[in-house]
């Protein structure tokens, strides 16, 4: 069972140790979708300010909906479209203070102001993404960044 802890420590520490949880959470667990679900509502219950949190996966040139926490989101978004599209075009994180001066945002939640998009990335191949989205502009910075980046890599390992 899970349990919920305080994360009392500083940002990174709490980072750390919501990237231990989720790698006690996904131990010995192979089903991908499953561990996504575990991932996002971890990230759900971690992060502060956030609308949405969760997965696009890759379907040929498509990203295509995976598990999420918030509001029903767009289903399919092609390589190259939007803040998630780029990112999984680029191989490289999207970190947007303001996602209306993102040219080509894809608008799922009105509230969205602010985002970061991390790419999955397994043997040089592009997987899918994790998108989260927050109702304040500068939710995210590169300590953000930095962890995001260390919690995907530990998820897609477990693929
Ligand atoms: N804003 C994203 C679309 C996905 S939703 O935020 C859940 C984008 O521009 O790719």
């Amino acid at each position: 069972m899970f349990h919920a802890i305080q994360y009392n420590g500083t940002r990174e520490e709490n980072y750390e140790l919501v990237i231990k949880q989720l790698q006690a959470l996904i131990a010995g667990e192979t089903n991908f979708i499953a561990n996504l679900a575990n991932a996002a509502a971890l990230l759900n219950q971690f992060l502060h300010n956030i609308n949405w949190v969760g997965f696009y996966l890759a379907e040929g040139e498509e990203l295509v909906l995976g598990p999420f926490q918030g509001l029903p989101a767009c289903v399919r978004i092609p390589f190259g479209k939007g803040v998630c599209g780029t990112a999984a075009q680029n191989k490289k994180t999207e970190l947007v203070p303001d996602v209306h001066l993102f040219p080509g945002h894809i608008a799922c939640d009105a509230a969205s102001q602010s985002e970061i998009v991390v790419p999955m990335i397994k043997n040089g191949n592009v997987i899918g993404v994790l998108d989260i989205d927050s109702p304040m502009k500068n939710r995210f910075d590169d300590i953000d960044q930095h962890y995001l980046e260390k919690f995907v890599e530990v998820l897609v390992a477990s693929l």
